[in-house]
Order: C-alpha cells, then structure tokens, then sequence
C-alpha cells in the first residue's frame, strides 16, 4: 500500500502545502506573501494573518492537484521550526487539528534538515555522504549528510544569513524586499567593478557583517561625492555584491570540500536560487570533479514538499510526534 503525506510549511513567509506519495511529490502549492514588500522585511504578526487566510485554499488545491483525497493520508508532517513563533503556529495548529480529525500520525519536520533532502525530490539525487551549503534569509550553515535523518553541521554564520546580507545591501540600495532576487537580475546587466572586504573567519563558518558594513560606507562616501551614485551605477553595485558574497560562500565549500575529502556537493535554501552562485558552483565543479546538485527554483525557497520528503524518511524511521508537540522557534539542526 502507498503511503500518503500532506505536508505543512509555514515558517517564515510562504505558506505552503504538498502531497507526497512514496517519497514522490504530486503536488506542492506555494502562497507567496506580498504584504511586507511595504516593510522592507518581514512583519512576523503580518505573517501569520496571512498564513491564517491562506492554509485553507493552499492545502485544498494541493489535495486537488494531487488528485487525492484527504481519507488517503497516512499522516500529516508539518514545520515545527526554527522559525517565527506565530507563523509556526499556524502550521502547527492546523497540522494537529487535521491529524485528529483523520485519525493520522503527526510528523515534526525540522526546516533546515527539509532544505537539504529536498534534493531528493528529484533526480539525480546525491549519494551519501555528501555536503550541502544550506543558505537562505534565515540561515547559513555547510552540513555534512551521511544518510537522510543523519546530518552534522560543520560551519555556520556568526553574524548575518547569506540571505539576509543580500537584503540588507539591497535595502540600502533602494531595493524593495527581498532584495535577493532583485540583486540577481540586475547584477546580470552590471559588471562587478566595486570590490568589497573578503571577511578572514577561520575554519567553515561564515561572517557578512563585515561586507555589509563595507557596502554601507562605500555607498554612504559616494554619494557625498555624487548624489546619483547608486541609481546611475545600480546594476554594477549589485554585481560587486554579488560577487563577494558568492566568492565567501565558493570558498567555504572549497574548504569543506578539501577537508572532508568529499566531491559530492549541494546548495540548498533560497540564495541557492541565485544565478552566480549557481554558475560559480557549476564551473568549480567541473575544474574540481565535484558532482554538484543544484535544486529546481522550486525547491530552493521555501516550500512543502521538502517538508513531505524529510517526512516520508521520518514515516519509514517510525518517527511520529504527538498532539503535545509545540513549535520550537529556535531549533538546532
Ligand atoms: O529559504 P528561503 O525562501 O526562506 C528562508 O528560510 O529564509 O530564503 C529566502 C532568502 C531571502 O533572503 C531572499 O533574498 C533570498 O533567499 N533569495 C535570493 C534569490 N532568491 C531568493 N538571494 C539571491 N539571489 C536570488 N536569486
Ligand atoms: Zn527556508
């Protein structure tokens, strides 16, 4: 008999719903949230009004598209963190009072463990043990993974996400939130002519706040020379930044790389769906003979079906929570 998983994101901003079968995804219905673009950032008590207006039609169109129905489900797994309290909660609730209804197991999913198996939502997938660099708004960490539900955290960031240092210069440019996206399209058009500071931290973990500092006085000095500065140079800015921030992460997996002697590696979490860092892990790799494993923009920023397949491995583990359970706002992977 197949097992059927409905699955649950709604940590930070997206709301988001799968169906799973077997470990293969039938559907997967992401909401964004337009809302905070306003803000400069994420509202979290925004958020979780939207995550309440949303999860209703965003799980019943997943079950729709799927084809399936809700009498099917073997369980239901949920993000139970990290993440923002009463975006979680959401999720959570909802989850819990779903699984009573249907009389189903509950699965607790941690988001970052989901961020990296989401690259078993698709071929190829990567062979064990591999590492992954997980890098989104929230997080920046190089993990290396010995099996699905068996992962070690080698670096992280002692300061800013790689993400977050994309929104910030972004949101010192004049860019709307997230800046990411933005930064990526215009670095497209711009040449990276402005340099700025290579952080020196030691060993895998990471740092962006130096560079965020180099990019605020940089733009700051500028434009007492020339008040255009950042409008008649956007897309060069964007390309600098760009480059730094790529060329700290390249050189971090060039390090864990050389110091686990491994060559399988993937990026994971939203900034995986930035086009320099795609293109730079792709040619690193070909000079390296690394395997490298870049997820479909769909699976990079958050989504349920990450969630489902963390799941489905948690469901053959046995690994099932209770009606007890809580979000964990703070989690460590
Ligand atoms: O994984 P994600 O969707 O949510 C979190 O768990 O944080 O990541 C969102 C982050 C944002 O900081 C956004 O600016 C960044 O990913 N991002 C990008 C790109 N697409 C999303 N950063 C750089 N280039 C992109 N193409
Ligand atoms: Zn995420």
């Amino acid at each position: 008999m197949s097992i059927y998983l409905l699955a649950i994101e709604s940590s930070c901003d997206d709301t988001s719903a799968a169906v799973i079968r077997d470990g293969e995804v039938l559907s997967n219905v992401t909401a964004g949230q337009e809302e905070h673009r306003a803000y400069g950032g994420v509202v979290p008590e925004v958020a979780s009004r939207a995550h309440f207006q949303q999860i209703i039609p965003v799980v019943d169109l997943a079950l729709e598209r799927a084809s399936v129905k809700k009498e099917q489900l073997s369980a239901l797994a949920f993000t139970r963190g990290p993440g923002l309290l009463g975006s979680l909660l959401v999720g959570v609730t909802f989850a819990k009072a779903m699984a009573l209804s249907l009389r189903i197991p509950l699965i607790e999913v941690h988001h970052l463990q989901a961020h990296v198996l989401a690259h078993f939502a698709e071929e190829p997938k990567p062979s064990f043990p591999f590492l992954c660099l997980t890098v989104s708004g929230g997080h920046t960490q190089m993990v290396l993974v010995r099996a699905p539900l068996d992962m070690e955290v080698l670096g992280q960031t002692l300061d800013d996400a790689a993400g977050e240092a994309f929104d910030k210069a972004g949101r010192m440019m004049g860019l709307p939130y997230p800046a990411g996206p933005e930064i990526d399209r215009l670095a497209r058009q711009g040449t990276a002519r402005f340099s700025f500071p290579e952080p020196k931290i030691r060993g895998l973990d990471f740092s962006f706040s130096g560079v965020k500092t180099a990019i605020r006085y940089f733009l700051r000095d500028e434009t007492a020379k020339n008040p255009n500065f950042i409008e008649e140079n956007l897309a060069d800015i964007a390309a600098s930044v760009q480059e730094r921030i790529v060329s700290i992460l390249l050189s971090k997996i060039k390090r864990a790389a050389r110091e686990t002697a491994i060559s399988e590696i993937a990026i994971a979490g939203g900034v995986s769906a930035n086009s320099g860092l795609r293109k730079a892990l792709q040619r690193e790799g070909e000079k390296r003979g690394w395997q490298v494993y870049i997820p479909r923009l769909e699976y990079c920023t958050d989504n349920a079906a990450m969630i489902g397949i963390a799941a489905y491995y948690k469901y053959l583990a046995g690994e099932f929570c209770g009606q007890d359970v809580s979000p964990e706002v703070r989690w460590a992977l």
